[in-house]
């Protein structure tokens, strides 16, 4: 997560593009800052996703207890039987792309001489993910062209270029750890980005079992344990902070009211937080929690609340047998 150096590499065949310096280091401790001091104390999960962060994460989706990538993953792998998808000189732009496994999964189904007109656009405020996302879709599918942009997807959709026939996808029920305000901007701002025709590809995690759920944010390896205390290393990182993972521990737990799982890191002991330069310090009390991720749960009727903002149609949703994950294929209206 490199908000001061402006990379851009290009091959014939790969391209990336760090759009993270126009924000601007010091807009991002202001924001860090401003969730610290608040009460009940919060971090962003955007700052979850360092190397290691985007390292634990790929290690979660591989956990038992985490069943979303599993089923999502099984929805994509078939995914042409299900959605009518044109993808001759189709832009395929996911957002959140992370490891960009399930993109593989689509381009899969994809036949041979397709692939040469398709071009892939990762969006991912991970730079390390999408580098190594790159390489590996590189060397799987040749002939493809790849364009990764750093940028964070709530404040930097209007730097996606704007070409013909885009298809955006939008997969791992991301969208359900924005909150409700950030989910409206960025509902609004892709609706104003897309053209008549473009779709978008939507995957979201459904309401269940609270067992379920709440197994799934607390792993008996710890490895989300571990993923939720590493973004005060990420923390440390961007504002100088001498946040120690030790002094906490680890919570995850299903609020019903809120439908969402809600990730906390409640402090073991007292302590006194200090920054770089002249930043005041923050005092934190054994107990206090800082609420570092929501993780919201859908039902049908969100499929169309979410669709509102973005004046799309819905196309086509496909769940699984126990309607435990779905995907939702929109269409813009106009
Ligand atoms: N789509 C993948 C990864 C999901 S993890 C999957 O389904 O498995 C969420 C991803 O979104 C991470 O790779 C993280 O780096 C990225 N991300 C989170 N907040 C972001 C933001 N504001 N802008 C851009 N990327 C973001
Ligand atoms: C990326 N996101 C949708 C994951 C989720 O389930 O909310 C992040 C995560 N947090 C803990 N485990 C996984």
């Amino acid at each position: 997560m490199d908000y001061s150096k402006e990379a851009i590499l290009i091959n014939t065949q790969k391209k990336l593009v760090n759009h993270l310096p126009r924000i601007g280091a010091d807009k991002v401790k202001d924001e860090i800052l401003a969730g610290l001091r608040d009460f009940p104390k919060y971090i962003s999960p955007k700052f979850f996703y360092n190397e290691e962060g985007s390292e634990l994460f790929e290690q979660i989706t591989k956990l038992e207890e985490y069943y979303p990538t599993r089923i999502e993953k099984k929805l994509i792998a078939t995914i042409s039987d299900n959605i009518p998808l044109d993808f001759y000189n189709l832009n395929i732009i996911e957002l959140g792309s992370g490891d960009s496994s399930k993109i593989s999964l689509l381009l899969n189904q994809i036949p041979e001489y397709v692939l040469p007109t398709i071009t892939y656009f990762p969006v991912d405020i991970s730079q390390s993910a999408i580098e190594k996302s790159e390489k590996l879709i590189a060397e799987k599918f040749s002939t493809i062209h790849i364009h990764g942009i750093v940028a964070d997807f709530i404040h930097q959709l209007n730097l996606i270029p704007k070409t013909e026939k885009r298809l955006f996808c939008f997969f791992g029920s991301t969208i359900g750890n924005l909150t409700i305000d950030e989910v409206k901007k960025f509902m609004t701002a892709l609706g104003s980005e897309m053209q008549k025709g473009d779709g978008l590809l939507l995957g979201l995690d459904m309401i269940k079992d609270i067992a379920v759920l709440e197994r799934a944010y607390n792993d008996s390896e710890q490895v989300t344990a571990n993923f939720n205390k590493n973004i005060l290393n990420v923390v440390n990182n961007l504002t100088g902070s001498n946040f120690n993972t030790r002094d906490f521990e680890h919570l995850a737990f299903y609020n019903q009211e809120k439908r969402r799982i809600e990730m906390h890191l409640k402090a073991k002991t007292d302590m006194v937080i200090t920054f770089n330069s002249d930043t005041e310090a923050i005092f934190i009390k054994k107990g206090e929690c800082i609420h570092t991720e929501n993780s919201h749960k859908f039902n049908i009727d969100s499929i169309e609340n979410i669709s509102v903002w973005a004046d799309f149609h819905t196309e086509i949703i496909v769940v699984d047998k126990n309607e435990w994950f779905c995907l939702v294929y929109y269409k813009k209206n106009k």
